[in-house]
């Protein structure tokens, strides 16, 4: 089936924490990706970002991504950047060395190519400084990992022309990120600041012997921190505040700002004694896993609490499934595009890390509801689409049978192909195969009963429905009835 996205290329110069995600960002979601870093651990170390990635990032998606584009490494800048629409500059936060790099790139790169920075504190204008084209050059700053977090702060000045400005969004989001434009230049733009708030009041805390780093870590991630990923501070302060909503929550707790709760003016000062109490703290606290587990534990609770947003469409679910919808369009054919006389495809999509369980590998729940969305795929093609339901008619499952012929791992790019064994009248009989590439992972049959909304009982469907699987059942006359249809589990003798 035809892509209907375009290959793009894009430069990542500096390839550490930051520039390993984007990179893997840009590779899953189709794009060809060139890298200089002259660090001669930079192909192992993105090589493990990008492991993780492809983990974790394409099963966000419920459609499949591209196809991934392609990855090489390049020894010199100027070849690296050739090509490139989009060149994401993370190397290290020394202003010195950024505006040396945007000296080098701008005399090779395409006058008309984004020059986005990962920098954390910088002003873009700082950063437009003596530039040659100071209008390339913006800030897009991300956060870890920058595979799976949606948030761009993008940081134009007064000399990036608004296309530019509009053209960066449109990339950004090609890619399943959120950009924020922010519109007045401040360091460390909105989000640092907040977290060097919270960061200060945190040290004092161990500082002082009030609290431990792991208490400091529990008051977070018990409580509010869940409160946070899913509204936000001002919009949680606005249902705190009751019926009567922000303006109560002011007068109650606003004068509270003014007593002594914050230490927020001062610094605690980094003295190795500072340093080595927080770093033992941690050690004991998180020592017993290595930063490799803890990535994957961190991105296994991500990509749960993302999917669960998805499902609210709130927050940065939202943001998945506008994503989703654009990838949407020629993933999966329908009545027109398919090959009829073929089991149709009904599926395609990544195995996402809340779908496997304590073995590895996918949960057997999981099959049934990966079949139930061929099933409701399925319903699709043959005109019983969501208008339709909303107009009284749909299918209700009598019964399935699942069974497990091979194991499917997180990440797992899974088809499911679907054979109509039975659609006439009230009744629809359909047999899924689930592949990853050509291994057979599963099979999956239902049988459905049409019915009316209304009356809740079995009903004939539209005229347009049975013509449609007439047709199906006409294409698919001459396939073999399927090894294991009908199969139910034997009495023991
Ligand atoms: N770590 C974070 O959580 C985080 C989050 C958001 C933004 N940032 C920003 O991203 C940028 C990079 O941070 P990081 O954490 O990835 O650092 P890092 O040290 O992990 O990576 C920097 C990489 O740049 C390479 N490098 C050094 N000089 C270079 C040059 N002249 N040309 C090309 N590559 C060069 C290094 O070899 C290294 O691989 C910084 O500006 C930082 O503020 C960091």
């Amino acid at each position: 089936m035809k892509r209907r996205i375009d290959l793009k290329t894009a430069a990542i110069i500096g390839g550490g924490v930051i520039g390993g995600g984007w990179a893997a960002r840009f590779l899953l979601n189709g794009w060809d990706v060139r890298v200089f870093d002259p660090d001669p651990e930079a192909e192992r170390k993105i090589g493990e970002v990008l492991d993780n990635a492809r983990r974790s990032l394409p099963g966000l998606s419920d459609v499949p991504l591209p196809p991934e584009g392609s990855l090489s490494f390049h020894e010199d800048m100027a070849e690296a950047v050739q090509g490139a629409e989009w060149i994401q500059e993370s190397v290290p936060e020394r202003l010195d060395l950024k505006l040396k790099v945007y000296k080098g790139l701008q005399e090779a790169c395409d006058p008309g190519a984004i020059i986005g920075s990962s920098t954390s504190g910088f002003k873009p204008s700082e950063l437009q400084e003596g530039a040659l084209r100071p209008e390339q050059i913006v800030v897009t700053h991300p956060f870890n990992p920058v595979y799976l977090l949606p948030l761009i702060e993008l940081v134009p000045t007064d000399k990036n022309p608004s296309e530019m400005v509009e053209r960066a969004q449109g990339f950004l989001k090609s890619v399943g990120f959120f950009p924020l434009h922010i519109k007045k230049e401040i360091d460390a733009h909105i989000a640092d600041r907040f977290l060097e708030a919270v960061w200060r009041e945190a040290l004092w805390l161990v500082k002082d012997g009030i609290a431990t780093t792991e208490e400091v870590d529990e008051a977070i991630r018990m409580g509010f921190g869940i409160r946070w990923a899913q509204m936000g501070l001002f919009e949680t302060y606005r249902v705190a505040g009751g019926e009567a909503g922000m303006r109560h929550f002011m007068a109650q707790f606003g004068p509270a700002l003014k007593w002594p709760w914050t230490k927020l003016m001062d610094v605690p000062e980094f003295t190795d004694e500072l340093v080595d109490m927080i770093a033992d703290q941690s050690d004991a606290q998180s020592g017993m896993h290595s930063i490799r587990e803890l990535e994957r534990i961190r991105d296994n609770n991500l990509v749960g609490m993302m999917r669960a947003l998805k499902a609210q469409n709130y927050g940065a679910g939202a943001v998945l499934n506008q994503h989703d919808a654009l990838l949407k369009p020629g993933a999966l054919p329908t009545m027109e595009e398919a090959d009829l006389s073929q089991p149709i495809l009904t599926l395609s999509r990544a195995v996402p890390l809340d779908w496997t369980d304590y073995n590895g590998h996918m949960n057997e729940a999981r099959y049934l509801e990966a079949f139930a969305a061929a099933t409701d795929r399925f319903m699709e093609i043959i005109g019983c689409d969501a208008d339709y339901i909303a107009s009284g008619g749909s299918y209700f499952t009598a019964e399935n049978h699942i069974r497990y012929v091979d194991e499917v791992h997180a990440g797992a790019k899974i088809q499911v192909r679907t054979q109509m064994l039975l659609g006439q009248g009230k009744k629809l009989h359909v047999f899924h195969s689930m592949y990853e590439g050509d291994k057979l992972l599963a099979t999956g049959e239902s049988f459905l009963l049409h019915v009316s909304l209304e009356t809740r009982r079995p009903s004939s469907p539209s005229a347009q429905i049975e013509a449609a699987m007439a047709r199906i059942a006409e294409a698919q006359a001459g396939l073999p009835y399927p090894e294991g249809a009908g199969a139910a589990i034997r009495k023991p003798a």
